[in-house]
């Protein structure tokens, strides 16, 4: 086990699968100690349970339920204090949805989850990290001690207009858009808030998102091999690693043969 992420503890929303599983997992065999959060408390339990099984220590816990919720965007916080003894200082901002179509074809009945979820989620939890963070760095003067990362989940099509999936896309344009003002608000105080922009990963978000599964092959057929989740959780963990001056705070992954969007 590499050790960069000792004394570093993180709180991963969206951890019963795909990118976020793979988060949790990887910063915790790269020495965190880790908050997982989602909705399905069994897999979470069980996912955890591996997670400690793997390391041989309980260095992970987690905080059920919806990541839009303050009730239990509270719990992770006070999850992170009560299990490992220390304030989260690495926050990844990763549950989310997809889904398929443009403003006229996809499916309406949809918008209102997704936006509450990628959006307003989003936008509760990174406020509620930046307060905290701000409040255990009172001056500016010891910050490159201990980094701190708040660390979003956007997409290639929060970037480029994809018509196949616009109406995704839009809450993900509006989450690039708060992720650069967040960092702008306290990069003075030695708080990294980065942005991490995957394309094509495989994971549950194509059935979620609804898209046509011969569709999706054909495109994965195309580009492959596309992402995995661990691709994504090892770029997240490269940025925490970094010293405390240093910001990647912008990056965008994709499968090499991915050509657009
Ligand atoms: N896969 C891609 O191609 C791709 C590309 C670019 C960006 N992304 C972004 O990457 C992030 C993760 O996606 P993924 O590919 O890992 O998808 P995934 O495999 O479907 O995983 C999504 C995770 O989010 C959780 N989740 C969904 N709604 C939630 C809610 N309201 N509250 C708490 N947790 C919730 C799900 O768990 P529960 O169902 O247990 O709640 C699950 O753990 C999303 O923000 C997505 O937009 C994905």
């Amino acid at each position: 086990m590499s050790a960069h992420l000792t004394k570093r503890t993180a709180i991963v929303t969206g951890a019963s699968a795909g990118i976020g599983e793979a988060v949790a997992r990887t910063l915790a065999t790269d020495g965190a100690t880790v908050v997982l959060n989602a909705r399905r408390e069994t897999t979470l339990s069980e996912v955890v349970g591996s997670i400690n099984a793997q390391i041989g220590q309980e260095v992970s816990t987690y905080a059920a339920g919806d990541c839009a919720d303050l009730v239990v965007i509270e719990s992770m916080f006070t999850a992170a204090e009560s299990t490992f003894g220390r304030q989260a200082d690495l926050v990844v901002v990763n549950a989310g949805r997809g889904l398929d179509g443009s403003v006229l074809t996809s499916d309406p009945e949809q918008w209102e989850e997704m936006i509450r979820t990628n959006l307003l989620g989003a936008a509760r939890l990174m406020r509620a990290a930046a307060e905290r963070m701000l409040a255990a760095v009172p001056d500016s003067e010891h910050w490159q001690d201990h980094p701190r990362d708040i660390v979003v989940i956007g997409s290639v099509v929060g970037r480029n207009v994809s018509p196949f999936s616009s109406a995704y896309g839009a809450t993900k344009f509006a989450i690039h858009g708060l992720t650069e003002g967040l960092r702008r608000e306290v990069a003075s105080r030695g708080i990294r808030v980065t942005l991490i922009e995957p394309a094509f990963v495989e994971s549950e978000f194509q059935d979620v998102a609804g898209y046509d599964r011969d569709w999706v092959k054909g495109v994965f057929d195309k580009i492959g091999p596309v992402l995995a989740p661990a691709d994504i959780a090892r770029t997240i963990s490269f940025v925490a690693s970094q010293p405390a001056h240093v910001h990647l705070s912008d990056v965008l992954v994709r499968p090499t043969r991915q050509e657009y969007p």
